[in-house]
């Protein structure tokens, strides 16, 4: 191999590897099959607005002579797609099938001949098994959203009949064939068109996916596609970025994702992987933005308990404290002190997260004086569930695990500080936290998009929502 082609391998696998994606996305031939009943309706208004133009001109015919004739002001009254079918082309995009339609036209008719005989009315025109077969292609834009075009279409016209209202018979015989050439004509040059405009219209709907969605005032989330869409027999798989991002300021995560693959179920109409990497997207965000902190004060610890932050509770574990510090309040603050890891296991979402938990006497003219710091390594188990179009959490400890990092108070058994601590974590710090994670961040959406029974599960590195959708409005 030569040095230049080892150089274009070592980059595409960096490529490769940089553009694994945080978040997948799965439609199902279930979702496309609903789809297809909301795409329909559009098709369907579209064909609608197909305009026949008027026909006219001069035609001998024996043994009358010359006539002159006008077919105009066809409208349509009917137009049907009663059967239409969505197919998944692998690697190219859908086929759209529609078979069987049908339009119903009427329109007035109008004669001349023999120079001074006029005559007209009207008629009724039906084209039954009208076929059209349109290939969409399915990309991403410049925006990591996905598009969607027809590629090609084919519309073919079965049958047409014509039943005249007044005139003579010979008329029908005139007209047939001007109606038949001029209604395929117009058929034909118009309705791939009007399918193409069917087709690009979902492209406005497609371009409201969030690909930067705002969670709070901290963080948002980029869920731009990373990959072109993919397309095999039995769903569209997009590879969405999934990596969160302090507002404003786009740092990438010290870390990448690993590949991960949705399993082969395909009961709902989507299926969403996120990956363990986006969650700790999040959680090097809100560490580095420094909202993993919190300050911890007497009046957020219940009254009823008997643990108070003062010196005098302190204090009688280690009585430096209420010696040097008389009858103060005392203040904690817990911060992490890197970021915490978030690990997916089935039916396992636990974080790890090492902290520093700080202790202080408030001085009456408010200082603070440090007392001691503790290392504290704790691990969470977390509930994930979805709420409305955001995945939410709830955590509760699992265990924790205290050493002394520097005291100012000479030294004092740590373990004689469990309890306090395991108190605060669970009173204060938890609830606290449970309060943010309630609100969740959002999920990759487009237009008024609802889920219904969604189903979450925890697997190894990724979780996985499994949902039907509903579109309102
Ligand atoms: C969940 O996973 C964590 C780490 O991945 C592990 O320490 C813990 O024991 C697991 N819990 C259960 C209930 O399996
Ligand atoms: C506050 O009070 C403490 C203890 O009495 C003292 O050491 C410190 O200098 C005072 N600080 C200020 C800013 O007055």
């Amino acid at each position: 191999m030569s040095l230049h082609c080892q150089l274009i391998l070592v980059l595409f696998i960096a490529v490769a590897s940089a553009t694994n994606p945080g978040v997948k996305v799965k439609l199902t031939e279930k979702g496309l099959e609903y789809g297809r009943q909301l795409g329909m309706a559009s098709i369907q208004q579209k064909l609608k607005t197909i305009k026949v133009p008027d026909i006219s001109g001069k035609e001998r015919v024996p043994p009358i002579g010359k006539v002159e004739y006008s077919l105009s002001h066809m409208q349509i009254v009917k137009l049907g797609l009663p059967k239409s079918a969505v197919d998944l082309v692998p690697g190219t995009g859908i086929k759209l099938s529609i078979s069987n339609a049908y339009i119903s036209l009427h329109g007035n008719w109008r004669v001349k001949y023999l120079r001074i005989i006029k005559d007209s009315g009207s008629f009724d025109l039906n084209v039954n098994g009208l076929t059209i077969t349109s290939s969409l292609a399915i990309k991403s834009d410049e925006t990591g959203r996905p598009t969607v075009s027809s590629v090609s279409c084919v519309a073919t016209v079965g049958s047409v009949s014509i039943k005249f209202h007044g005139g003579a018979s010979w008329l029908y015989n005139l007209f047939k064939n001007f109606i038949d050439k001029a209604l395929r004509n117009a058929l034909q040059k118009q309705i791939c068109p009007l399918v193409a405009d069917a087709v690009n219209e979902l492209n406005p709907h497609l371009k409201t996916l969030n690909v930067l969605a705002k969670v709070d005032q901290y963080a948002e989330i980029e869920y731009s596609m990373v990959s072109s869409p993919t397309v095999s027999k039995s769903s569209i798989d997009l590879n969405l970025k999934g990596e969160f991002y302090n507002i404003g300021k786009h740092q990438e995560a010290p870390f990448s994702p690993t590949a991960f693959s949705l399993p082969p179920q395909n009961d709902d109409m989507l299926y969403m992987g996120m990956s363990a990497y986006s969650v700790n997207s999040a959680a090097f965000v809100y560490n580095k933005a420094g909202a993993l902190s919190l300050y911890i004060t007497d009046d957020m610890i219940p009254q009823s308990s008997p643990i108070r932050l003062n010196t005098r509770t302190f204090g009688t574990f280690i009585p430096e404290i209420s010696k040097r510090f008389p009858g103060l309040m005392m203040k904690l603050l817990v911060q992490t002190v890197k970021t915490p890891v978030i690990t997916f296991q089935p039916n396992n979402a636990t974080t790890q997260a090492s902290c520093t938990v700080t202790a202080y006497a408030i001085q009456p003219n408010s200082t603070l004086s440090p007392l001691f710091i503790l290392n504290l390594e704790t691990s969470v188990s977390a509930q994930v569930f979805i709420s409305g179009m955001r995945v939410a959490g709830a955590v509760s400890l699992n265990k924790m695990d205290l050493t002394l990092r520097t005291s100012y108070v000479g030294e004092f058994k740590v373990r004689s500080l469990d309890n306090i601590l395991q108190m605060v974590l669970k009173v204060v710090v938890i609830p606290k936290l449970n309060v943010q994670l309630a609100k969740g961040y959002p999920l990759p959406a487009i237009g008024k998009m609802k889920l219904v029974k969604t189903q979450l599960k925890v697997l190894k590195d990724y979780m996985l929502i499994g949902t039907d959708v509903q579109f309102t409005g």
